[in-house]
């Protein structure tokens, strides 16, 4: 049996939690979390591991210890850190490199899930890619049992790499999300259901994946269709934020076709 603790009670702390526990052949140990009632309510949707408030692991039975917590304080709680030298340790993050783990123990890792988790909404772990990295055989031999044990699929993916996959991911995920977003509001100022959208928005992600997103491209900057700009840009004149998003894709849009 595996046992596993987990620095964060987020988004993706609470989804790994959640599917970890309903494998027999891990055991959560401890959640941390810097405010413990956090901690508590995973623990308890779990019903497994002891919700903790510091960051001494010296005495855990842990084998492996997951950092999923807000990139900007992975640093900070990794220093103030206390394990065993030879307890493997992972973060979960597209953005950071390996060797921010370094010199805290002799097996380190990287479990990147290339995934979108937001805790109100489940998720199929068989449609999940963890971009795996290691310092060792041994860690990697670890994380693969991982990511078995959750029934996803394992990548093994450099720092590098990982670091330009995890912009690809904010221009595919965030930054259409947010478009996605502007364009509900826009619609419910209008009085019109977004739902409307569902059948847009499912072809587009298929034709992107069967044909390529390049080949994809419809609308009137591709088309050359000026008068229409004009005109949009023009009815978007009290949304100044999208108004100037909307420049800024259509020249996108019309200088990739021209470079063709
Ligand atoms: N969400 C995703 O879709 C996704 C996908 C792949 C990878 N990731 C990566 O997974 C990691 C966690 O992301 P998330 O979405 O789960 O984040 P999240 O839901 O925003 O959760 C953030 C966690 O960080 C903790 N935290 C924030 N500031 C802290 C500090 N100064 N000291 C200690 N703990 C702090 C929070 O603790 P409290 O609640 O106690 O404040 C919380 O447990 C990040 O590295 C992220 O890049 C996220």
């Amino acid at each position: 049996m595996l046992k596993i603790s987990l620095i964060g009670a987020g988004n993706v702390a609470t989804h790994l939690a959640m599917q970890f526990s309903k494998n027999q052949s891990i055991l959560i140990k401890e959640v941390y979390s810097q405010k413990i009632e956090n901690a508590s309510s995973l623990t308890k949707k779990i019903a497994q591991g002891t919700p903790i408030n510091t960051l001494d692991f010296e005495k855990s039975e842990a084998d492996i210890i997951i950092v999923a917590i807000k990139d900007d304080a992975i640093k900070t709680i990794i220093n103030q850190l206390k394990l065993k030298k030879d307890t493997i340790i992972v973060h979960t993050s597209g953005s950071q490199s390996l060797s921010i783990l370094e010199n805290k123990s002799n097996n380190i890792g990287v479990f990147y899930p290339l995934q979108t988790f937001s805790k109100e909404k489940s998720i199929d772990f068989t449609k999940v890619n963890i971009c795996i990295e290691s310092s060792n055989e041994f860690v990697e031999k670890n994380l693969l049992i991982l990511s078995q044990a959750l029934e996803a699929n394992s990548y093994f993916v450099n720092s590098n790499q990982r670091q330009t996959l995890h912009i690809a991911a904010v221009f595919s995920c965030n930054f259409v999300n947010h478009l996605w977003t502007l364009s509900q509001l826009y619609l419910e100022k209008n009085n019109i259901n977004f739902q409307l959208l569902a059948p847009l928005l499912n072809e587009t992600l298929e034709k992107a994946l069967s044909i390529a997103p390049k080949n994809a491209q419809t609308g009137p900057a591709q088309r050359n269709d000026f008068k229409i700009i004009e005109n949009h840009i023009a009815l978007l004149k009290e949304n100044e934020n999208m108004q100037n998003i909307y420049q800024l894709l259509t020249k996108s849009i019309i200088e990739l076709k021209n470079k063709e």
